[in-house]
């Protein structure tokens, strides 16, 4: 369990990193509508995949029993089992039509899907500052 909760968690830096260097080859290309495909698209794709696949299993073991009770009442909660998950979720689909036009080579598309998921995923992560139980690491 703290094994999960710490790859999910620095597992962040990974997707974030490799979600502004898509955005960057994206925005490079864009307009050019032959440019090669990039394989970052696909790397930044497998990161959040990742990622939803250990938040679903942390969901399912550690919040299942808790979310049941007290849902909306407290603010920690409602991060995690509404705020945290369905920005999350929206992100990964925007990332998966991002990729789907990446296979197309909409370069335009892909730096829009991509960067509409980052400031989401940004908005959605539970940053120390914002007092939610979790660090930087
Ligand atoms: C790009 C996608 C995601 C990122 C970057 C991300 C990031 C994080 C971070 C930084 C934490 C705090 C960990 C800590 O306590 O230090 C966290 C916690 C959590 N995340 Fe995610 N997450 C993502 C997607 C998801 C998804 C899709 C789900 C569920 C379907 C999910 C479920 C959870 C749960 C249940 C926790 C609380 C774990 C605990 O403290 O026991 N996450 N996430």
């Amino acid at each position: 369990m703290e094994i999960l909760v710490r790859a999910h968690s620095g597992l962040r830096y990974v997707v974030l990193g490799l979600l502004i260097a898509a955005i960057f080859v994206a925005f490079s290309k864009r307009g050019e509508r032959n440019a090669p495909y990039s394989k970052i698209y696909l790397f930044a794709m497998i990161a959040t995949h990742t990622q939803l696949l250990i938040g679903l299993i942390l969901y399912a073991l550690d919040f299942g029993v808790k979310v049941r009770f007290d849902m909306m009442s407290d603010k920690f909660y409602r991060f995690y089992t509404v705020e945290h998950i369905v920005g999350m979720l929206v992100a990964i689909v925007l990332i998966t039509i991002g990729h789907s036009q990446a296979k197309k080579l909409n370069h335009g598309k892909v730096f829009a899907y991509y960067s509409i998921a980052l400031l989401l995923i940004l908005i959605s992560i539970p940053w120390p500052f914002r007092n939610l139980g979790a660090g930087w690491f």
